[in-house]
């Protein structure tokens, strides 16, 4: 089937098969594996990216299913080839130690600071709540946030 969508920007018109997910999609066909192949069950958030700005777990995601919608992975997220606030303040914290987890941290995290400006703790993790990391403990990632939300306010 021929599909039309927008990401990071881009217009892409391609020829896929109708049953595609949005993560193999960007992965395979685009070259963006900023995204991260997990569980692909919609448990671990690895391979969150926003469609229209909300959170979705791209690997259940069919890519028919965000036809002419505009979707942003983590490469999309640097501004000029600089870290954004959010990508800053998890390099300076420590949110990020094997990196799996980080692309979907960081784009459930842009979500939610675009939603709200000055979330609490307990909005922090309850935003992040569908995104697993292994390695950090997740205070450290709870701290990168806070920094980035008190950098945009
Ligand atoms: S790979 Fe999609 S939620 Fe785990
Ligand atoms: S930094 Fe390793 S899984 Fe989160």
């Amino acid at each position: 089937m021929r599909i039309e969508i927008v990401v990071n920007g881009d217009r892409y018109v391609k020829e896929v098969m109708a049953d595609l997910s949005l993560l193999d999609f960007l992965r395979e066909v685009l070259g963006l594996t900023g995204t991260k192949w997990g569980c692909l069950t919609g448990d671990c958030g690895a391979c969150t990216v926003l469609v229209d700005g909300e959170p979705v777990v791209s690997c259940l995601q069919l890519l028919r299913q965000v036809e002419g919608r505009d979707v942003t992975t983590i490469e999309g997220v640097e501004h000029s080839g600089e870290l954004d606030e959010v990508q800053a303040a998890f390099v300076a914290n420590g949110g990020a130690q094997c990196g799996f987890c980080t692309p979907g941290m960081i784009m459930s995290t842009e979500a939610l600071l675009r939603a709200n400006r000055s979330p609490s703790e307990s909005q922090i993790r309850e935003a992040l709540s569908g995104n697993l990391c292994r390695c950090t403990g997740y205070s450290k990632i709870i701290d990168a946030v806070l920094q980035a939300a008190a950098e945009r306010a």
